[in-house]
């Protein structure tokens, strides 16, 4: 693509020196986005620049502190790639994760539809199609078993066939399987279709709380600030239908000891579910996941 800079007309030239002011410098700084000819670019540009500058005099930000969160953001970068993606582990724990889902997902909200929750770092693409029914955990997997069955409807209780239902969980240790030598490749994750009726079910283990990855930078940030590192036990859905919004979600174990302690801030609302223990010792869990009328996006995988 070839990328065209403009040079300012004569008449739109600034033709005298910015008054060293901070006021001054924003006017300036706000006026060189301007001419950014997307609008919606013009608009988060133009709110970022406020919010940024309003930020950095709130604190009286130093160069030296600067200097640090350039550093910290080109670590990011760094400890970014196939295998980890911290830069969704950094959204997810400064909470914009979870409040950018409750903005997307503001009109489903109000009519009933399913609450969002994160998709996190650890999805991955090409998970295994399994048929409705099928085990999602190896056979050597431990753990307490349990069976899921959802359905997928519309704001207005009518099912949806043929959704794609993807899912993925952390084993009964709290690892997921790209995290841990012991598990097989893909187990605890699957993607289904829904049936006639809207219908998908499977068989897994019970999951369990896990902290998330304190390697990176992000855990410098955690430690410096004294916070807890644990996510409740969850099963994690997007749900893909022609004609709706996508939905991402999370169902959280409300019977995990850990339920009420979320790094990322995603266990909100009704997504905190009681899975119903049976004679044999094994649970069930029963979904209905309600989707928005709108358009279908595939959102960016984190892993491959
Ligand atoms: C997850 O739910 O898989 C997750 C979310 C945020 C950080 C780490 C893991
Ligand atoms: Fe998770």
């Amino acid at each position: 693509m070839k990328i065209e800079f403009q040079s300012g007309s004569t008449d739109e030239m600034q033709r005298t020196p910015i008054p060293a002011t901070p006021e001054a410098l924003l006017m300036a700084v706000l006026a060189s986005n301007k001419r950014t000819s997307n609008p919606r670019l013009r608009e988060i540009m133009d709110a970022l620049l406020r919010h940024l500058h309003a930020f950095a005099s709130e604190v009286d930000l130093s160069y030296a502190e600067l200097e640090l969160g350039l550093d910290f953001l080109v670590r990011i970068g760094q400890a970014t790639g196939p295998e980890k993606h911290e830069g969704i582990l950094l959204a997810d724990i400064l909470g914009l994760a979870t409040l950018v889902g409750l903005i997307d997902a503001k009109k489903a909200l109000a009519s009933g539809g399913t609450e969002p929750a994160l998709i996190g770092p650890f999805w991955r693409a090409n998970q295994p199609i399994r048929p409705n029914g099928a085990h999602i955990a190896s056979a050597d997997t431990p753990g307490d078993k349990l069976f899921v069955q959802g359905r997928v409807l519309s704001l207005d209780g009518k099912p949806l066939a043929n959704a794609r239902v993807e899912t993925w969980q952390a084993s009964p240790g709290g690892l997921y399987e790209n995290q841990d030598p012991e598990q097989e490749d893909m187990n605890l994750r699957a993607r289904f279709q829904t049936d006639g009726e809207g219908r998908f079910s499977f068989h897994s283990v019970r999951p369990a709380g896990y902290a998330v990855p304190v390697d990176g930078p992000c855990g410098e940030l955690l430690a410096r600030q004294r916070r807890d590192i644990m996510r409740p036990a969850h099963l994690h859905f997007i749900v893909l239908a022609d004609g709706y919004k996508t939905l991402a979600t999370q169902i959280f174990d409300a019977d995990d000891p850990n339920a009420y302690r979320d790094v990322v801030f995603g266990a909100v609302g009704s997504l905190l579910q009681s899975f119903e223990a049976r004679s044999d010792g094994s649970y069930t869990l029963d979904l209905e996941l309600r989707l928005e009328p709108g358009t279908m996006r595939v959102p960016l995988c984190p892993l491959p």
